[in-house]
């Protein structure tokens, strides 16, 4: 696993979780907070991984929403048939979630510790969370399987450790010595095969690891290996135009994996 760091320090009275609430608290207002209408899921990459999978979950299966942002996601599922709850550690989403949508559950908590009871949800799902804690991914994942019931499908994405990623760390710099710089832990990222590890690890059986967001990964390196401005609309229009001659292990942003809790831990 490829550690990311960010360059700066946390305030000296403020703890990391603190600091992820105060930092996605203030990204979703600066985006305009939730509002009644929520984006649609079905044209979204990680829709187009789940929805064979999501299609075996019964009509009012539970599923939960681990991470769920302006809450995209279970306001988009509940349209389908599903129960949902979305759950969030920004406090302030989570109550103007529920002034917006008082039919739904919506619930602040951590994902490593959510409080529900065991076995009871029929399926997951969580992007770009589990990869954030420094201590690795074990204690979301086993928190996943603690909740999900004998069967369910559990469908996470984290940031990609690809071939680029290796290759740039292959060749980094050394970081100068006299550096006043501080750096902190911000994610983790994982290969393939380290994901589909990470959730074997924890019990789970690995239906599939997907590379998504290859156009994302394109504009990256557009931006870092040729120093394209992301704002360019040459840099936009290159990044359409190549994404789908890329391999995905080279380029692809974020891996997707698709885990099924063994129907019976005997
Ligand atoms: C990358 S965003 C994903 C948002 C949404 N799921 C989407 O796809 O648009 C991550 C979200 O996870 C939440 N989050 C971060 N750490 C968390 C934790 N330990 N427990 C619960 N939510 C967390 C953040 O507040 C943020 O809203």
């Amino acid at each position: 696993m490829r550690k990311d760091v960010m360059v700066g320090d946390l305030p000296a009275d403020e703890t990391s979780i603190a600091f992820v609430e105060r930092y996605w608290t203030d990204k979703w207002k600066e985006m305009g907070g939730p509002t009644r209408a929520t984006k649609s899921i079905t044209r979204k990459n990680e829709y187009k991984v789940i929805a064979p999978y999501l299609s075996s979950v019964p009509a009012g299966g539970h599923i939960l929403d681990g991470g769920c942002g302006m809450g995209d996601w279970p306001v988009e599922l509940a349209k389908q048939g599903y129960k949902v709850t979305g759950l969030d550690l920004s406090r302030e989403t989570v109550a103007k979630l529920n002034e917006l949508f008082p039919d739904l559950e919506f619930v602040t908590g951590d994902i490593r510790g959510t409080g529900f009871a065991d076995d009871t949800f029929d399926a997951y799902l969580s992007w770009g969370v589990f990869e954030h804690f420094e201590e690795g991914l074990q204690p979301c994942i086993r928190e996943a399987w603690r909740i999900l019931k004998p069967g369910g499908l559990l469908f996470i994405s984290v940031p990609a450790d690809n071939l680029r990623h290796a290759l740039r760390g292959t060749f980094a710099r050394l970081p100068r010595r006299h550096t006043t710089d501080v750096s902190q832990f911000y994610q983790w990222r994982l290969t393939r095969a380290e994901l589909a590890r990470e959730l074997t690890f924890g019990g789970f059986d690995v239906e599939t690891v997907k590379p998504i967001h290859k156009r994302q990964g394109v504009l990256r390196s557009l931006h870092h290996e040729f120093g394209l401005p992301y704002e360019w609309l040459v840099t936009k229009g290159l990044s359409v135009v190549l994404a789908p001659f890329v391999p995905g292990g080279l380029i692809a942003h974020m891996y997707l994996a698709v885990a099924r809790k063994p129907a019976s831990d005997t």
